[in-house]
């Protein structure tokens, strides 16, 4: 499994699936949420309420993932996750590996051979991009050792993406995976 670091906007890449760092109503907000829901269209928005009227009655919990098509975007999923929330007390780096660990396992349930993911709670939810960065390079470890120890039936998944938007927080997660 390849991992890429690079600076972008997450709503151009040309990946399987591409991760929204969402909120737990799944109706979408500001930041990478905002971009997304804005570049995948109204169909977005209505794919995310019918998840809230059936699956998902009471929300997306913190750490958990649920992937929509991805509709006008280049992708063809799009897998919301709920990362935690510095401001609401939510510091438990546990929380933020289950973001990356859940997106990767449905990414990979879907049959998804790459995917891209933004530095979820590194913006509105006050997280510092160094400790993200750590937290998502263990996670993204984890899942590779144990996807290779199931063997072939693994995932398909070959290439991670973390597509950062702005210099410095390329930079740190440059330096942290040593990209
Ligand atoms: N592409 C890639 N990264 C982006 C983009 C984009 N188009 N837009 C923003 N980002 C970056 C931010 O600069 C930050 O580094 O994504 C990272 C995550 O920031 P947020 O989008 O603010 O996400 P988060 O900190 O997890 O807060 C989630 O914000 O947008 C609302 O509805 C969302 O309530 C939820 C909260």
């Amino acid at each position: 499994m390849r991992i890429e670091i690079l600076r972008g906007d997450i709503t151009t890449r040309g990946v399987d699936a591409i991760v929204n760092a969402a909120n737990s109503s799944l109706l979408g907000g500001g930041g990478v949420d905002g971009a997304i829901h804005r570049a995948a269209g109204l169909e977005l928005l209505e794919a995310c309420r019918e998840l809230r009227r059936t699956q998902l009655q009471d929300g997306l919990p913190v750490g958990a993932a649920v992937a929509t098509p991805a509709f006008r975007l280049p992708a063809r999923w799009v897998i919301h996750t709920v990362g935690p929330n510095r401001h609401a007390g939510q510091t438990d780096p546990a929380l933020l590996a289950s973001c990356v660990r859940e997106s990767l396992n449905v990414a990979a349930g879907l049959g998804a051979r790459s995917i891209a993911f933004p530095a979820i709670s590194a913006g509105i939810y006050g997280w510092d991009a160094t400790q993200v960065a750590e937290v998502a390079f263990d996670a993204v470890r984890w899942f590779s050792s144990s996807v290779s120890v199931r063997g072939t039936e693994g995932s398909p998944l070959e290439l991670v993406e973390f597509v950062l938007f702005s210099e410095e927080t390329t930079a740190v997660f440059r330096a942290v995976f040593g990209a």
